[in-house]
This record gives structure tokens, C-alpha cells and sequence, in this order.
């Protein structure tokens, strides 16, 4: 049988709740009809924010938000998108779909997002097509509490406070969408940005963000590190898992075969690969660990569902995706000593969506409910755990787990079997802790299992009822293509 050891007294690090992060950019129907819908919409709304979304939202304890790019970032002007909605410049998002954008969604709007969901936000500013004063500008106008320029516009657009802003970005892919840079050549940009790129109060840090590198690009965080290290909290990493390797055919959302399956999640799988390689460079420059990894952008990318407009990158969601989301949040944890942060792309109708929404409709996917569970490790201690487990089928491995300690000293645990049709049975034996319960919910279903508007409920979290008390622990059995969360007490 597999087995499974948990240290219940041996910590590895901080599983920080920004593992868990979303990202929400100007592309398609993320932001219009996805998140903002204005306070005129016969759709129930707060300040025109979609109050579906937000209590979403707030039930899997969305910690933070990265808005407004991507892509997008790097040609937003902030400055058009605040002051009277009616007066608000009008432009094309050339990124996504050459539609018009209103600007009616910008700097207070994202702000009222936040509040209303109780999340931090994570700004990323414009440095492809942006200049330093516009960035400094941003900055000043969202945070400082004094007598300025920007302070007292803000002031005049109806908000008299500053915002926190804990986190901020410098630039988005700016080796490719964000300016076609050289790592030389962006590391040195990063530098004079970040200068002015104020902490205005002592009380309000900002934890500023460097553009890092393309998936399996290390030379760009060699050079990064080597030459920006220092000015930087934190250093991105973009990572999509496709089914194929060509980007004209990326593969289908649903009705996908068992092969597509396997592949995808073997690719999801590689987050592991990349972010030890990473972090091993990283570790060169800054053995303490100081800068944080930030995989603010990560998910699936099939192609887009037929009938929708190309440049909108709407794909439906299955069993499958929640298991790319299960084994991906996993491997986060397993990495929290360097990974601060994460943001899965994108919040809604967008890639690999937890939430979609048509019109007043709303369907939570199967995304949504691996998050849901996984909501139980935040601000908790990662433990040391390891699988002794059976050889996996089809390239995959026969389980994959992460272990936490929360402050009331439950251990949570949430297992994958990623297999699309082997049941396995596992002992969980504890070391360090006695334990006499152990209870948790089960995400489970066929591969390619979703919600539509019609059928919302086809996949959700239920009570799990394959656990069972055993000598030195418990054993689980977990049906094929599920997670389980355990919280054993
Ligand atoms: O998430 C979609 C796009 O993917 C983002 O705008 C960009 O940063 C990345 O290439």
C-alpha cells in the first residue's frame, strides 16, 4: 500500500495565503461582465462590482489580487482611467480582440474590488510603453496620505484616504509583450523604476516585483539576479501548462482524450522542475531567501471555445484543470520558502477560470472547488511529509500530497490521485503527534466532468467518507482523478 509520513513536528516554512492569488487583467470578459458591470446593471452589484463574483470569492478566501496585466499592463495609462466615467479617454486593447476599452473599470474601481473582498492588491505598472514619472505618479496617488499633486487629485476623485498597495509590479514580460527587452537591458530599466517607486509611510511597505523570466528561461534570473537582486522583493516567473507543444493547436477544453489528459497533467507536473531550477539560481545570489519567487501568472491554456472571439481566451474548465490546480497548489506549498507568491490566470472567463460568468449567470468550476480546499493550508506551516508510494501509470506519479500545521495545531493535508482510473488506498501515518480524528471533503469526478450555466452543480466539494482510523494513523482510499482535504485533529 502507499504510504504516507507526516513530521508533525517538523516545520519547512510558511505557506503564505498569496500562494493562493488570482490575476485579473483587461482581456475578454474578465474584467466587463466578469467582474465589473456598473451600477446601473440590472445584475446585483455594489458600486457596480458583480456581489456573485465577490462572495466567490470571499468563500475561498481570495487573499489578493494582480490587476490590471499581462500584456495589458504595459500599454495602461492610469491616468485615463480615473476622474468622471463619462470624461474617460476611450482606447483599443490592442492585446485582446482590438475591442474598445471605456476605462470605466481603473484605479478606484480595482480598489473598491479589493475592499469589497477583503483581498490585498497587486498593481502592475507600465513600463513597456510607460515612463518613470507616470509610474511614480501611480504610486503617489494610490498611497500617499500627505499634501501632493497626486494626493490631492485623488482627493478630488472622491477617495480622501490612501491605499495600501503591498504589492507592485515593474513591468509585465518585458522580454516579450512588454518591450522585446534583453535581460541586460531590463534589468538596468528595473533599477531606475523602482527608485521611484516611493514607500510613502513606514506602516505601508511595498513589495516590489521584478519581471522574471518565461518559464524555463534561467538566464534571464541568472542576469536578473545577478545585476537587480538587490532592488527587488520579489522576481516573477509566467508558467501555462498546454496539452500540446504548439501554440497554433494548444488542444481542446473539454472532450479531450485520456491521452491529452495524461500529458497535461505531466506538463502541470514541470512547475516542480522549474521552480527548484529557480530557486537554485536564486539561492546563489540570495542564500537568505529574501526574494521571493512571485508565479504571477500560471494555469491552462487551451484553445479558445469555438464561437468566442479569439483574442478573448474563454475556455471551459473540467476535472482536469482541478487537477492541474490540485497538483500546481501543491507543489506551491512543497516550494513556500521561496515562492511568496501566485496568481492563477485568470480570476474569471479567462484561461483556467475558477469562476465563469454569461450575463447574470454564474458557474463556479472545478478550479474553483480545488481551490475551496486547499483555502485550509493558508498562513499555515508547511510540514514535513513524504510519499512512499507505488509506482504511478501513464508518467504520472501514483499520489502527490502536501502537509500543513495550522495555529490551532491541525494538520491538514491535501492528496492527489492524479490517475484518470485507478482507485489508491494510502497510510497516513503520523509521527510526532498523536491524532484521533480525521475528516475533510473529497473533488472527484471524470476527467472531463464541469459545470455549465445549465448544470452548475455537475462537480463540487462533498463530505469524504474514505477515511478510517488505523494503528499509528489512518488510511484513505482516494477514487481515481480526486483531491482530498484532511484536517486531522
Ligand atoms: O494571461 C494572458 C497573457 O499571458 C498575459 O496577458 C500575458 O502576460 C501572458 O503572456
Amino acid at each position: 500500500m502507499n504510504k504516507l509520513i507526516i513530521n508533525a513536528d517538523v516545520t519547512r516554512g510558511h505557506i503564505r495565503k498569496t500562494l493562493q492569488g488570482h490575476f485579473a487583467e483587461h482581456l475578454g470578459r474578465c474584467i466587463y461582465g466578469g467582474v465589473y458591470v456598473g451600477e446601473n446593471s440590472d445584475i446585483p452589484n455594489v458600486n457596480g462590482i458583480r456581489t456573485d463574483v465577490v462572495e466567490a470569492l470571499k468563500a475561498i478566501k481570495a487573499p489578493v489580487i494582480r490587476w490590471p496585466g499581462g500584456c495589458f499592463a504595459d500599454e495602461y495609462h492610469w491616468q485615463d482611467g480615473i476622474g468622471p466615467k463619462a470624461e474617460r479617454k476611450r482606447m483599443v486593447n490592442t492585446h485582446w480582440g482590438g475591442v474598445t476599452e471605456d476605462n470605466s473599470f481603473g484605479t478606484h474601481e480595482f480598489m473598491e474590488l479589493c475592499r469589497q473582498v477583503g483581498c490585498d492588491p497587486y498593481v502592475n505598472g507600465n513600463v513597456g510603453s510607460g515612463t518613470v514619472r507616470e509610474m511614480s505618479e501611480w504610486v503617489e496617488y494610490m498611497t500617499f496620505d500627505g499634501v501632493s499633486p497626486m494626493a490631492d487629485l485623488r482627493r478630488a476623485n472622491g477617495h480622501e484616504a490612501a491605499w495600501r498597495v503591498p504589492y507592485f509590479a515593474v513591468g509585465n514580460e518585458n522580454w516579450g509583450c512588454g518591450g522585446n527587452m534583453t535581460a541586460e537591458y531590463y534589468a538596468n530599466e528595473y533599477r531606475r523604476y523602482q527608485t521611484y517607486v516611493r514607500r510613502y509611510s513606514p506602516d505601508a511597505p511595498i513589495y516590489k516585483i521584478a519581471c522574471g523570466p518565461s518559464d524555463f528561461n534561467y538566464e534571464w534570473t541568472e542576469t536578473l539576479m545577478k545585476n537587480a537582486g538587490r532592488y527587488m522583493d520579489g522576481l516573477s516567473v509566467h508558467y501555462y501548462t498546454l496539452c500540446s507543444n504548439d501554440w497554433q493547436h494548444k488542444g481542446h477544453a473539454l472532450g479531450f482524450s485520456r491521452e491529452d489528459y495524461c500529458v497535461t497533467l505531466k506538463k502541470a507536473l514541470r512547475m516542480d522542475e522549474l521552480l527548484t531550477r529557480h530557486t537554485a539560481i536564486m539561492d546563489r545570489y540570495d542564500p537568505e531567501k529574501r526574494v521571493g519567487l512571485v508565479v504571477d501568472e500560471w494555469g491552462t491554456w487551451y484553445d479558445v471555445e469555438e464561437g468566442t472571439n479569439p483574442g478573448f481566451l474563454y475556455q471551459q474548465n473540467s476535472m482536469r484543470d482541478a487537477m492541474v490546480a490540485a497538483l500546481t497548489l501543491n507543489i506551491f506549498n512543497k516550494h513556500c520558502e521561496r515562492v511568496h507568491m501566485a496568481n492563477i490566470a485568470q480570476m474569471v472567463n479567462v484561461l483556467q477560470s475558477p469562476i465563469l460568468t454569461e450575463g447574470p449567470g454564474l458557474v463556479l468550476t472545478p478550479t474553483y472547488y480545488a481551490f475551496k480546499l486547499f483555502s485550509a493550508h493558508q498562513e499555515n506551516e508547511l510540514l514535513d511529509s513524504a510519499l512512499l508510494a507505488e509506482a504511478g501509470a501513464d508518467g504520472l506519479p501514483a499520489l502527490q500530497e502536501s502537509a500543513s500545521l495550522a495555529p490551532d495545531g491541525a494538520i491538514h493535508v491535501t492528496l492527489v490521485n492524479p490517475s484518470p482510473d485507478e482507485l489508491r488506498e494510502v497510510a497516513i501515518v503520523l509521527r510526532g503527534k498523536e491524532a484521533t480524528a480525521a475528516a475533510g471533503e473529497i473533488l472527484t469526478g471524470k476527467m472531463d466532468d464541469h459545470n455549465t450555466f445549465d448544470a452548475p452543480d455537475t462537480v463540487a466539494d462533498r463530505p469524504f467518507d474514505g477515511v478510517a482510523k488505523a494503528e499509528g494513523g489512518f488510511t484513505a482510499a482516494l477514487p481515481p482523478c480526486s483531491l482530498v482535504h484532511l484536517a486531522i485533529r
